[in-house]
């Protein structure tokens, strides 16, 4: 029951602290990166970004691509890009897709960088904050594009000490999220598609509710997958608690008497939909 996530709900403090350091922060940088799990572009979201970074020039990450469906990411990137925004596709855990971060923050600030370049200006770098809610990605990220491993803890004005500055190349530089993003909790939603995901682990839902939830939007949306996953026909079930009940007698997870396990089999489906196995699935379209 101990999630950074929960634990933040029942601390509203955080979020004022969060929008504050956010708010102390926005004066040095000149854009940001917003994660999302491209999985939940949704819920993955902080419900006040816009608002929190007041506007600023955005690029979002859409992390985890490797466990999302490419036909929706695809409908994410197309969705963003009518708004003027560039959505990049990316997986921070291998690093595919990263390499086109960089030149997508300079076009990003083109009129910065001739502005700077127009009055001489050298050694002036871009500075882009990075958002993201718990379990976005954010961590990987930093790491796979921070040049100087080892955090850069730089103290400038205005600022507090904590902020973590990282040097990206020669004219950029990353801010981690001051403070902890949150995402919408008080919909139940989003609350359940977190749970989904991981990014709410041991949640208060049930283990067992939580698996058959998820077992009704698969066998509706993603029936190939489930059934490619588990050796079954498509008709081999209907309702999610027999699904539940079927891929614990294909796994084996009995109990004595001849039964299904289906605590057992609950907390194995949700471990591999965590994990991507069951196939690449997104559980929300724009
Ligand atoms: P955070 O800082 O936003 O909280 O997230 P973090 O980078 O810690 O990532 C959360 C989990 O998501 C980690 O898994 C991480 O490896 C995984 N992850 C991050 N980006 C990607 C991605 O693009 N694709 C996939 N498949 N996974 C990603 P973990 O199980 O918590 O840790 P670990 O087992 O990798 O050590």
């Amino acid at each position: 029951m101990t999630t950074e996530i929960q634990n933040i709900q029942w601390f509203p403090g955080h979020m004022a602290k969060t929008r504050r350091l956010i708010k102390e922060s926005l004066p040095l940088i000149d854009a940001v990166a917003e994660i999302l799990d491209a999985r939940i572009p949704l819920s993955s979201r902080n419900p006040e970004i816009l608002q929190l970074t007041n506007r600023k020039p955005r690029i979002i990450l859409l992390n985890k691509c490797d466990m999302a469906a490419e036909h929706a990411t695809r409908k994410w990137i197309e969705y963003y890009k009518k708004q003027g925004i560039t959505a990049l596709p990316v997986d921070c855990k291998t690093g595919k897709g990263l390499d086109r971060f960089l030149s997508a923050v300079k076009e990003l600030l083109r009129d910065k960088l001739k502005a700077y370049q127009a009055k001489g200006v050298k050694n002036k770098k871009l500075r882009i904050m990075v958002l993201g809610i718990p379990n976005s990605g954010k961590s990987s990220f930093i790491n796979r594009m921070n040049k100087n491993k080892g955090a850069k803890v730089e103290n400038r004005p205005g600022v507090t000490r904590s902020n973590q500055w990282y040097t990206i190349d020669k004219t950029v530089e990353m801010l981690d999220t001051p403070g902890v993003l949150w995402p919408k909790f008080e919909d139940p939603v989003v609350g359940q598609r977190l749970a989904f995901t991981g990014a709410v682990r041991d949640s208060i839902i049930d283990i067992e509710t939580l698996a058959l939830e998820l077992l009704g939007i698969l066998s509706s949306q993603y029936k190939n997958e489930l059934c490619g996953r588990y050796g079954l026909s498509e008709d081999a079930a209907g309702t999610p608690d027999e699904w539940l009940k079927a891929i614990g007698r294909k796994r084996g997870n009995l109990i004595p008497g001849g039964e299904v396990d289906t605590e057992r089999t609950a907390v194995m489906l949700m471990e591999e939909f965590r994990g991507g196995k069951i196939g690449r699935i997104t559980l929300e379209l724009p």
